[in-house]
């Protein structure tokens, strides 16, 4: 709905940016990435090949896809002060988005002057924090990073100290692609304003975890995965979905702003589990999940007809996460580690791009109030 002023709630269908890194289609259910149909590149490239496409705009040579590699290894160790930080918040069990939050804050400490070694360093430095936190919390030392292990094997690596398998890696990568980027998500649009401001890379990017922490945009996975627990059987899924509906409770993982057809990444990442959940997991519970989703997509046809609700990438991400054993507090953390990439060269483009982004409001409050003179009390 348009009001006279044409504002638009939730600026739903506006267009505030140009953008060459995604496109995101969302009746036909497509997502291209750097010119890729997401289907051809992201159980293909190394996460590190993703991160460059879209920074660079170019596929790397080997020989650039090595050096940028090693660059981005180079960075992953943590500054003292954010391993203190990461320290006194295993102390209160804090939230670990809030932390990873606080946390990427502190990389304004010794941060490289160069844009790009500032872009490594967050990008680097944030699976860092994650895999230190985690460990702190569960009175574990954290495991320094190596530099001989890719992005997506080093932060399995630093959570339990086992290098991963390759099926796991790539079942990581895959995930790590596919949410690299997507339009002008809230989280992206948050870092494009800050940055479009003049402001730094750091505030940019704590700004964007700040908004991908919300259950409406990277904190569904968690509780799509706690349903799927809940309901533990195929038989008690109709009943269950059926009265979270009726209580009027949203079905976390189905439903996008966008997509009104079928989410693609849904696609991807449904594949990837059943890859990795066929070769190192648990298939009744990938089963399980497929039955979930058919009953949601029935049930949701039934009880919201013609809201065109279908299944999000959070729900597989859910999936195949809990596959590659990552707790499910550390679902969004790990999408963030991804989308840094993204929010980051959404920077570069709204720094060339050079304007501020300032749009404007309706005011829709009273006018012509009259300032009457109140007696102060005076204290005697
Ligand atoms: N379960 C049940 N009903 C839903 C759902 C859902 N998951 N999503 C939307 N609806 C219903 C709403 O209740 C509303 O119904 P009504 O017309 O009877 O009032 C109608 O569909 C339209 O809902 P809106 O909130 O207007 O849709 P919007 O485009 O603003 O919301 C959103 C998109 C926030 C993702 C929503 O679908 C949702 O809350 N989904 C669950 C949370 C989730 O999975 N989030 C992850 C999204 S993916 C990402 O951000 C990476």
């Amino acid at each position: 709905m348009t009001t006279k002023n044409g504002f638009i709630p939730g600026l739903e269908g506006v267009v505030a940016a140009q953008t060459r890194l995604s496109s995101v289609d969302g009746q036909r259910g497509e997502l291209i990435i750097g010119g890729f149909a997401l289907e051809e590149l992201a159980g293909k490239a190394t996460f590190e090949e993703t991160v460059y496409l879209l920074w660079f705009g170019e596929v790397p040579t080997p020989d650039q896809c090595l050096e940028f590699r090693a660059r981005l290894a180079a960075q992953r160790t943590l500054p003292t002060p954010t391993l203190d930080l990461l320290r006194a918040a295993a102390q209160h069990q804090a939230e670990p988005m809030d932390v990873l939050r606080m946390a990427a804050g502190t990389l304004s400490l010794n941060a490289p002057t160069d844009r790009h070694e500032q872009a490594l360093a967050l990008l680097g430095r944030l699976p860092t924090a994650v895999a230190a936190y985690w460990r702190l919390c569960q009175g574990q030392e954290p495991i320094a990073p190596r530099t001989d292990l890719g992005h997506a094997a080093n932060y399995l690596y630093m959570l339990t100290g086992d290098e991963p398998s390759p099926a796991r890696v790539r079942g990581l990568e895959t995930y790590l692609n596919t949410v690299i980027d997507h339009g002008l998500n809230a989280s992206t649009f948050t870092a494009r304003v800050i940055i479009s401001t003049g402001s730094d890379l750091v505030s940019a990017i704590t700004g964007a975890i700040g908004a991908l922490k919300g259950p409406l945009h990277g904190g569904a996975p968690g509780p799509a995965l706690d349903t799927v627990f809940e309901i533990g059987s195929p038989d008690r899924a109709d009943a269950i979905l059926r009265e979270k509906l009726t209580r009027g409770e949203r079905l976390m993982g189905f439903g996008h702003r966008v997509y009104k057809v079928y989410d693609p990444r849904a696609a991807v990442l449904s594949l990837a589990a059943r890859e990795m959940y066929e070769t190192d997991g648990d298939m009744t519970l990938y089963d399980l999940a497929r039955h979930v989703e058919e009953t949601a997509l029935r049930v949701l046809e039934e009880l919201k007809p013609g809201r065109n609700l279908q299944t999000n990438v959070e729900f597989y991400t859910a999936l195949l996460l809990h596959g590659l054993d990552l707790p499910v507090a550390l679902f969004t953390p790990t999408f963030a580690i991804s989308r840094a990439a993204g929010w980051i060269a959404h920077c570069f483009e709204q720094i060339e791009a050079g304007r501020i982004i300032r749009p404007q409001s309706e005011y829709v409050g009273v006018k012509g109030r009259r300032w009457d003179k109140h007696k102060i009390p005076t204290s005697s």
